[in-house]
């Protein structure tokens, strides 16, 4: 009776409370790239909320990683006191002015514990004042067109019934659910999610890995010391991070087994497809083997009785990763995904749905693009590319255009050394952002835009607002010919030392790309896989550097300067106030730097040549 009654009443307050609530801007999802984006909304004063399901921010690292232990860097000490230049080595701090919300006053490991994390997100909302409704679960979410206005809207329902309607939407729900590879035999094994992480309960025991991420190398190693073996399975050959410069793939941190591997210590590494049915696990006992394993690296492997996957094994555990969790939606909405597994959502490098207008993602779900060739699946890349998402929706929806400084052609030099020495997001999301320098008045004046994403160049006037045509790229890229799994990254030659060979460099540097015109839709359709930008019409490399410091006045600047003297057709030297006057007097021409420096009453007056002559 009395439940009845409550019943009833929990009815009548839910019809109650079920108004439509209406915000300009729904971010689902308050982890790390919900907040990022929740803080960039708060400073420009927009109308919108972050909705997350559970009672605090960052949830998912309150279970995940299982061992604990990020294996994003916390390097606290760098030596130096520029605060863009840290976030180079900083790898969990979200972007804001607060010196006080950098991660490393929350940690003092290298590789930071989950835990801390979760108080440094906590604080960063807290203390940001970002708005985040919390216990709200949204789902069905769906578009509507008013037809009177023509305006569209998302409209979602939340856990009470109540419908939440907004204009843009911002998906920010992370990878949160665990790739599921169908095989036979896969009730027998366990998950990652909820898989025992006590050494004590594999003592003893043979345990078999099927996927070979990070994650699965984090169970192996916290285990290692207990088994009697570890065999591991993955799709394809170990890619270790440190040979393809992707953050994702194997971090060193977590490849013990490698070695034990290689030292013939009895843990093993295979490949193999596990999905699609290649492999069946079938009981042998309350033991596991596996029956049958057919790649076309080992045709028909069960004929020969060494097959090297022959033992029984006590366990099997699937480490196969997360993907996006596309159940929220509506089927209306056609959500479709990409990647190995659809891991990602399928989205444009301006970070929109593919085939939904006004519907973006932020976060880790946004690495599509730059899926293994960027950081943007991590907090020290999508950091950034919220920024970028996040200026690209001021333009197209409140008419702010991407800010940008206009400077002295004279200062160019200046203004890019600077740049190319400090400047973060760039470094972090190398080959995807980079800075635009617009060429204006025939090269008096330039107009600086920072981390733009590049894949973007051909629509640059359109998600900008600034109308542009002679431009300057700046990226940071990794040599071509370095890269890859299969590469000896410690070979004799890796690096390149004079500036004749600069173009050759292999570790991270910088590069421009000239465009007397920007390039057309159909050029940027046409670059190759290996090609970061079309081709320009004058390209130039600075010599990469062991301590990645440009700041060699003959072996960086001076290439620089010629480049930009070339492409600007000025004289780009710097000059004491005393020559400029001398050369005034002698000659009817003076160099551009006398002219806009102390001539024009333009410049800002130096007492000092910032570089050096040569
Ligand atoms: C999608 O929307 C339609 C129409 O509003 C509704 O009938 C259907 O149940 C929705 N599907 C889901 C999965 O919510
Ligand atoms: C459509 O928009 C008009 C004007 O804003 C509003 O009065 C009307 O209620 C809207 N219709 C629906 C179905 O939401
Ligand atoms: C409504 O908007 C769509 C797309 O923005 C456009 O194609 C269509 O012509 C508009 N309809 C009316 C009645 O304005
Ligand atoms: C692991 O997940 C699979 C698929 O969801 C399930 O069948 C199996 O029971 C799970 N194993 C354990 C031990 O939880
Ligand atoms: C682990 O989670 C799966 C679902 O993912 C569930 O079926 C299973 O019962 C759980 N196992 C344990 C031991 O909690
Ligand atoms: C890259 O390697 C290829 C083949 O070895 C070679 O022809 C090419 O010159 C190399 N490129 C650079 C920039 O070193």
């Amino acid at each position: 009776m009395t439940s009845r009654v409550l019943m009833v009443l929990v009815t009548l307050v839910g019809c109650i409370q079920a108004a439509d609530k209406y915000w300009d801007y729904i971010v689902v999802g308050a982890g790390p790239g919900g907040l990022q984006m929740g803080h960039f909304l708060q400073n420009a004063g927009r109308n919108y909320v972050l909705l997350e399901r559970n009672s605090v921010v960052a949830s998912f690292f309150q279970k995940y990683p299982r061992h604990d232990k990020l294996i994003s860097i916390n390097k606290r000490h760098t030596g130096k006191k520029n605060t863009e230049f840290n976030l180079r080595h900083d790898w969990n701090s979200l972007l804001s002015d607060d010196k006080s919300l950098l991660f490393r006053h929350y940690s003092k490991l290298f590789f930071p514990q989950r835990v801390q994390l979760l108080d440094y997100m906590a604080d960063y909302q807290k203390k940001l004042g970002i708005n985040v409704q919390f216990h709200t679960e949204v789902s069905n979410i769906r578009k509507e067109t008013n037809a009177t206005t023509n305006k569209t809207v998302f409209l979602m329902d939340d856990q009470n019934g109540n419908t939440l309607k907004c204009k843009v939407l911002i998906v920010a729900s992370g990878l949160s659910k665990p790739v599921e590879p169908t095989f036979e035999g896969r009730e027998f094994t366990e998950n990652y999610s909820n898989v025992s992480i006590n050494p004590d309960d594999y003592e003893g025991k043979a345990v078999l890995i099927l996927g070979r991420g990070n994650s699965a190398f984090e169970l192996a190693e916290s285990i290692y010391g207990s088994t009697n073996f570890i065999h591991m399975i993955g799709r394809s050959r170990a890619r270790l991070s440190w040979a393809t410069h992707y953050v994702g793939d194997l971090r060193a941190v977590n490849v013990a087994l490698l070695d034990t591997y290689q030292l013939k210590s009895l843990d093993a590494v295979a490949e193999a497809t596990i999905d699609k049915a290649e492999i069946k696990l079938v009981k042998v006992g309350d033991r596991l083997k596996i029956e049958t394993l057919e790649t076309s690296r080992y045709p028909a492997l069960e004929k020969y009785d060494n097959n090297g996957l022959r033992y029984i094994y006590d366990k099997c555990i699937v480490c196969f990763g997360f993907q996006f969790d596309d159940s929220i939606f509506n089927s209306s909405l056609h959500i479709t995904s990409e990647g190995r597994e659809d891991k990602f959502p399928l989205i444009g490098y301006d970070y929109q749905l593919r085939d939904v207008e006004d519907l973006y993602i932020a976060g880790g779900a946004s690495h599509g693009p730059d899926y293994r060739k960027s950081a943007g699946g991590f907090i020290h890349g999508f950091r950034y590319t919220a920024r970028a998402l996040h200026r690209m929706l001021e333009w197209k929806y409140e008419g702010v255009p991407w800010p940008s400084i206009s400077i002295l052609s004279i200062d160019l030099l200046a203004t890019i050394i600077k740049r190319i020495n400090e400047g973060s997001g760039f470094y972090q999301m190398f080959g995807m952002l980079g800075d635009v320098m617009a060429i204006r008045s025939s090269g008096e004046e330039i107009e600086y835009l920072e981390e733009v994403p590049v894949n973007l160049l051909d629509r640059l006037s359109e998600i900008t607002g600034h109308s542009y045509d002679e431009v300057i790229v700046l990226i940071l890229q990794y040599g071509a010919n370095y890269s890859g799994p299969d590469k000896d990254v410690f070979r004799t030659d890796r690096a390149s030392g004079q500036p004749d060979i600069a173009y050759k460099s292999n570790f991270l540097h910088p590069v421009f790309f000239h465009y007397r015109h920007l390039p057309t839709a159909e050029q940027m359709r046409l670059k190759k896989t290996h090609e970061t930008l079309p081709r320009p019409d004058h390209l130039h490399h600075i010599l990469e550097d062991f301590l990645t410091l440009w700041d060699a006045p003959k072996n960086h600047h001076l290439p620089l300067r010629r480049f930009l003297e070339t492409v600007l057709d000025r004289d780009l030297r710097t000059f004491y106030a005393s020559d400029c006057f001398e050369m005034a007097m002698l000659h009817q021409m003076v160099p551009l730097y006398c002219q806009q420096h102390y001539l024009s009453g333009r410049g800002i007056i130096r007492a000092e040549p910032h570089f050096q002559q040569s």
